[in-house]
């Protein structure tokens, strides 16, 4: 089948503009004033930051949101917090950015590459709804963006988000040090979640 790309076009760090995603269970959405209070618990949890450089003060948390608004939070394109589809629910947070090139970390010399980032509360762990979130990001940044590699950058400790990079489709391809411990960066190209190949 011949792939239209007329809609798309290659500008350099883009990613997806969509404000909305429905999947299954969950919805990639904006950050509200209602999610504060769940926002402050995630960002405060040692169980959610244990590989993002530990929990943070509940107090710096609070005053940030004051600072700036809840809505900041995912204030950037391809920023989301994922909710729950039946009661709106913060469940986590899910975002498909670039990794600025000052970072470690690259497959371009550029850098600026497309980035995965994902967390969900500890207590729906395992029941694969990052993966459905994650999915459902990648599948509406194939259908906006030019194919171009996807990248997933996670402490290599960190089991459960390399689990999920691999089922996912990410492959593995350098480690490198960063904030004193090993990273491991994963690849996937976009098209992979393109819609001759999702079934979308
Ligand atoms: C990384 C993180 C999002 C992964 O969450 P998760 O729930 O383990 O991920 P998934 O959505 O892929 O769920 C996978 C589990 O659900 C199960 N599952 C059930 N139904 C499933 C389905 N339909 N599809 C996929 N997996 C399913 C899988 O078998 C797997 O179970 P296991 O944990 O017993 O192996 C979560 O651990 C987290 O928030 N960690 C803290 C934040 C963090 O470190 N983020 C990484 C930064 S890049």
């Amino acid at each position: 089948m011949t792939r239209h790309t007329w809609h798309t076009r290659a500008v350099p760090g883009r990613t997806l503009v969509t404000q909305r995603i429905e999947a299954a269970d969950v919805v990639l959405r904006k950050a509200r004033d209602g999610d504060r209070d769940a926002i402050v618990a995630h960002e405060t949890d040692v169980r959610v930051r244990a590989h993002l450089g530990g929990a943070q003060e509940r107090a710096t948390v609070e005053q940030d949101l004051d600072d700036v608004g809840v809505a900041a939070a995912t204030g950037s394109p391809g920023a989301f917090v994922i909710a729950a589809r039946s009661d709106d629910a913060f469940l986590g947070t899910m975002s498909l950015t670039r990794r600025g090139a000052h970072r470690p970390g690259h497959i371009s010399e550029s850098g600026e590459e497309l980035e995965l980032s994902y967390t969900l509360i500890p207590a729906l762990w395992g029941r694969g709804l990052a993966f459905q979130a994650a999915t459902a990001v990648l599948r509406a940044a194939a259908r906006e963006l030019l194919d171009e590699p996807v990248i997933v950058v996670t402490q290599s400790a960190n089991v459960r988000s390399m689990n999920l990079a691999r089922r996912l489709g990410f492959t593995p391809v350098l480690t490198f040090d960063e904030f004193g411990v090993e990273q491991t960066l994963w690849v996937v190209d976009l098209r992979e979640f393109g819609a001759d190949v999702a079934g979308t």
